[in-house]
């Protein structure tokens, strides 16, 4: 929703199931709007041109470049943060992100659930062709995508009610041990 303020617009955002009032220009982008009025820091910035997927946020379910989203184009819809993916870190990707371990320095991972939470939203039982071509735009500089594909998996199986017992790559290979600070990127 719109309303006209005194020097600039101020919209009104569904963000992560609460109404959130901002005064800002109508071509701002969403993620600016998460990050610097908001204070919803989990959302990364990395390229600013769509082209990386760090800033990867839901828009009426949808995954969505929120660098390139303009806040007047998401005033209508609802839009899901990392922070809003689950009300304490349980989503079954946040569960399998912890299991395996996935990150590395983290900055991407935000980026990466939440694209995979889309995938998941709208396919249980996704193949490892349709999961890497889901997260083909979300780009991670550590190399971690043996591991999220995995965890993909996991939280897919978990979804369906199953337990994955083909492994079919060793994610524990490498890994160095779970900090408590990997642990947060996933959750927030
Ligand atoms: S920061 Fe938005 S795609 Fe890279
Ligand atoms: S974990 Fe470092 S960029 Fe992906």
């Amino acid at each position: 929703m719109l309303v006209f303020g005194l020097d600039m617009p101020a919209y009104e955002l569904k963000v992560n199931g609460s109404v959130r009032k901002v005064d800002v220009p109508a071509d701002t982008p969403l993620l600016w709007v998460l990050r610097d009025a908001l204070d919803l820091v989990g959302t990364k910035f990395g390229c600013g041109m769509s082209q990386c997927g760090a800033c990867t946020v839901h828009l009426n379910g949808d995954a969505v470049r929120s660098c390139t989203t303009r806040v007047s184009a998401a005033v209508s819809g609802t839009i899901v943060t990392i922070e809003g993916l689950s009300p304490d870190g349980s989503h079954p990707l946040q569960r399998a992100w912890i299991k395996y371990d996935v990150p590395q320095c983290g900055y991407c991972q935000a980026g990466q659930i939440m694209t995979a939470a889309a995938l998941l939203a709208r396919n249980h039982k996704p193949t490892d062709t349709e999961i890497d071509e889901a997260l083909t735009g979300n780009i991670c500089r550590c190399g971690t995508y043996p591991r999220i594909r995995r965890a993909v998996r996991e939280a897919a199986a978990a979804m369906r009610g199953e337990k994955l017992t083909d492994t079919g790559v060793d994610v524990t290979a490498g890994l160095a041990s779970t900090t408590s600070c990997r642990q947060e990127e996933v959750r927030a």
